[in-house]
């Protein structure tokens, strides 16, 4: 059922993150989320920050992981980091160790993607992280993370956990990215997806036949875990 428009949208994410945090927190004494990157996502993250959203998460217990990162400093315009902490966690008391960046300086891409993939390890303690809530976005192209159509790993699915990607089309160039096995892994996994642009990308991933490597999206596939899609009207119009 899709919601009427962006404000909406933020709503609806921001009450889902509530949702899934206090169960998390009930379950296991954590919530790992990973936040999104591009610019949907501001809203929702804003909203958290509101007396009303934020009053409901015991935030010393939440963790902040990313599904992806722009390979910048982390404190460049596009830096997905800096739009998260911008919006969100300079305003609610997550601990400083509890969040954990894509490494984006000192090191290589290459090294930069081994070392999250140790992070995960070292959170999750297991081959395959579980995340209690993945954020995910839908490009106009059907890209999600940093998953771009016809990219090796979309085409050939790899064994690891995050991988770099050096000539997206959207910029910029370089990016790390979490894989569909570090994704899949996850309890939930939330698509916001907002715009008409979006709109002839989310027909073709919810309802052309199965073809990974021409629309990522459908390779998020949660095994255990709920897959939902929040759109706006006009995300939506073609469904
Ligand atoms: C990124 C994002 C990317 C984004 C989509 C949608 O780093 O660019 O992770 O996957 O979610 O491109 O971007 P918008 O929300 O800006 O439309």
């Amino acid at each position: 059922m899709p919601v009427k428009d962006t404000a909406a949208l933020a709503e609806a994410g921001a009450q889902q993150f509530v949702n899934q945090a206090q169960l998390a927190i009930t379950a296991h004494k954590r919530f790992s989320v990973a936040l999104s990157g591009g610019s949907t996502p501001e809203a929702m993250h804003r909203l958290l920050t509101d007396p009303h959203y934020k009053a409901q998460v015991n935030w010393t217990k939440v963790h902040v992981f990313w599904g992806d990162e722009r390979f910048v400093s982390p404190d460049a315009p596009d830096s997905n980091f800096r739009m998260g902490q911008e919006s969100l966690l300079q305003h609610v008391p997550v601990p400083p160790q509890n969040i954990y960046p894509m490494p984006t300086v000192g090191l290589t891409p290459e090294e930069a993607a081994e070392r999250y993939s140790q992070t995960l390890n070292d959170f999750f303690g297991a081959a395959t992280p579980q995340f209690d809530l993945i954020f995910l976005g839908l490009g106009p192209d059907g890209h999600t993370a940093s998953l771009f159509p016809g990219f090796p790993e979309v085409v050939t699915p790899g064994d690891r956990l995050v991988t770099i990607v050096k000539d997206a089309p959207k910029p910029p160039p370089v990016r790390l990215t979490l894989t569909y096995k570090a994704i899949n892994g996850a309890a939930n996994v939330i698509f916001l997806v907002s715009g008409s642009n979006k709109a002839e990308a989310v027909r073709a991933t919810l309802q052309e036949s199965r073809h990974v490597a021409k629309y990522p999206a459908q390779g998020i596939d949660p095994k255990q875990g709920h897959l939902l899609w929040i759109l706006d009207h006009a995300a939506a119009q073609y469904l």
